[in-house]
């Protein structure tokens, strides 16, 4: 019943609310009810464009500009936004009474949902094992982890589902290296992932939301179990390396340290999937592009950073105005949300020549908000850069006539964007005789 009651207050009320407001035509419910807009998000983001670079919706603002987006991702008149929290007042009340004590990512002590103070002490733990040199020193690693999973593909049968075989494996195998999660428990938390992706999203069915709360469970259980078997044994870990720091140095509380250790590892594999599979598609959808890639494989990183621009895998974000603003001359009162259309910032056209063109010699790609902006800045950048870059590069060295071979799903998650499953024909292999134009290493 507390559940029920807790689906109601974050979810029953917005979703009938959704229904009837899309039908109205208003922006926001839109994105949320409209299946039209669900299947092509970019068409709608463009008919936003139109409206102005900040629009007024029943939930609050939105926008689509990327000037306004940069500048809001760094005000110190917004602060990031905490699950429940903008709910009309009798909701608020009845989503605090019902919630439960599991770890959300909108939810303190995630990094995403704490400002400083707190903001500041968490991130510089986290910044000070998981540092440049760290990240830097890990690339062999992602290679040799690419590698192996591509092997064990050439050897199996030609057709496969590339998402569930290869782009969802690559980022837990990395980001569970880092963090000294055992080979074993990774099937376990890809499939806590998985039921778990929908968190981000508002107006879920109580199905979903289910799902949602049965992945959650299953994570923060696990998560705890794992801590503690890593505090009696430490390994050689960053995440053994945060228990040492937060014991000694900075003092967190046993759930400060769960909730911080649990985004870095959630965040660490559930959006690099999608940017491995968006990336794969496009490459197969514009063979001229791949070509290009091949004669010079040192446009690999520019042609990540396209990839995250075209096809972001993060689509918004949302702040709080702390106290009476205005953004872009549009006054916006104390507590008022705007939601920031990362995506549809990366396709504005007075930043992107022909913004919808996937060009991976593109010059100004990295000027993309994918990885948002100002002290919520993805921590994990730099390494799912690298895994962009490792991961795709080695992929099509290894099948260098792979095709599509079958349309694919997409995820059904509105916040984060990718392919649920992506069938490949991966034709010959090229393993152990890697394609000499796309084999040079990073
Ligand atoms: C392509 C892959 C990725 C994308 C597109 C992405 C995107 C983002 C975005 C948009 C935010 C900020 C949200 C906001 O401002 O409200 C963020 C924050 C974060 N990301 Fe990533 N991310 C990716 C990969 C990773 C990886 C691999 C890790 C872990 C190693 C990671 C860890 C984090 C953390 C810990 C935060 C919170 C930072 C803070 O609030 O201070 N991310 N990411």
């Amino acid at each position: 019943m507390k559940q029920r009651l807790h689906w109601f207050a974050m979810h029953g009320v917005i979703r009938a609310v959704a229904g009837w407001s899309a039908r109205r035509g208003d922006p926001q419910a839109r994105l949320l009810a409209d299946p039209q807009v669900r299947a092509d998000p970019v068409a709608f983001y463009e008919e936003l464009r139109a409206q102005g670079p900040v629009i007024r919706s029943r939930a609050g603002y939105l926008t689509v500009d990327h000037a306004v987006a940069h500048e809001l991702l760094r005000s110190d008149d917004f602060r990031v936004i905490t699950l429940g929290a903008n709910l009309p007042a009798p909701l608020r009340w009845l989503e605090r009474r019902t919630r439960d004590d599991l770890l959300h990512p909108l939810r303190p002590p995630s990094l995403l949902a704490v400002e400083p103070p707190e903001h500041t002490r968490y991130r510089k733990t986290v910044s000070s094992v998981f540092t440049t040199r760290a990240v830097a020193a890990l690339r062999d690693r992602v290679e040799d982890t690419a590698d192996g999973l591509l092997d064990g593909l050439a050897a199996g049968p030609g057709v496969v589902d590339v998402v569930e075989r290869y782009c969802g494996q690559l980022p837990v195998a990395v980001i569970g290296d880092i963090l000294g999660v055992p080979d074993a428990d990774r099937p376990k938390i890809l499939e806590f992932g998985e039921l778990a992706a929908p968190s981000l999203d508002i107006g879920l069915s109580w199905p979903q939301y289910q799902q949602v709360q049965h992945g959650i469970a299953g994570f923060t259980r696990w998560l705890a179990d794992h801590l503690r078997q890593l505090r009696a044994h430490p390994g050689e870990d960053l995440m053994s390396e945060l228990i040492a720091v937060s014991d000694n140095g900075e003092r967190l509380t046993e759930t400060e340290l769960q909730g911080i250790a649990g985004l870095v590892l959630a965040a660490g594999f559930e959006t690099t999937v999608n940017l491995l599979g968006n990336g794969i598609r496009l490459l197969l959808n514009h063979p001229d592009q791949l070509a290009i890639l091949a004669d010079d494989p040192s446009l690999w990183s520019g042609a990540v950073e396209e990839i995250l621009r075209l096809e972001s895998p993060v689509q918004l974000s949302a702040r709080v105005a702390r106290r009476d603003t205005d953004v872009a001359g549009t006054p916006v009162r104390a507590g008022e949300m705007v939601v920031i259309y990362l995506a549809a910032a990366n396709r504005d056209p007075s930043v992107f020549d022909d913004p919808h063109r996937f060009d991976v010699t593109r010059a100004n790609a990295g000027k993309h908000l994918a990885f948002s902006g100002g002290r919520h800045f993805c921590l994990g950048a730099a390494l799912a850069r690298a895994e962009g870059e490792v991961g795709l590069r080695r992929f099509f060295t290894h099948f260098p006539d792979v095709q599509l071979a079958g349309l694919g799903n997409r995820r059904p998650t509105r916040v984060l964007r990718g392919w649920a499953e992506l069938p490949v024909s991966l034709g010959s292999s090229a393993s152990g005789h890697p394609n000499p134009r796309f084999a040079q290493t990073l």
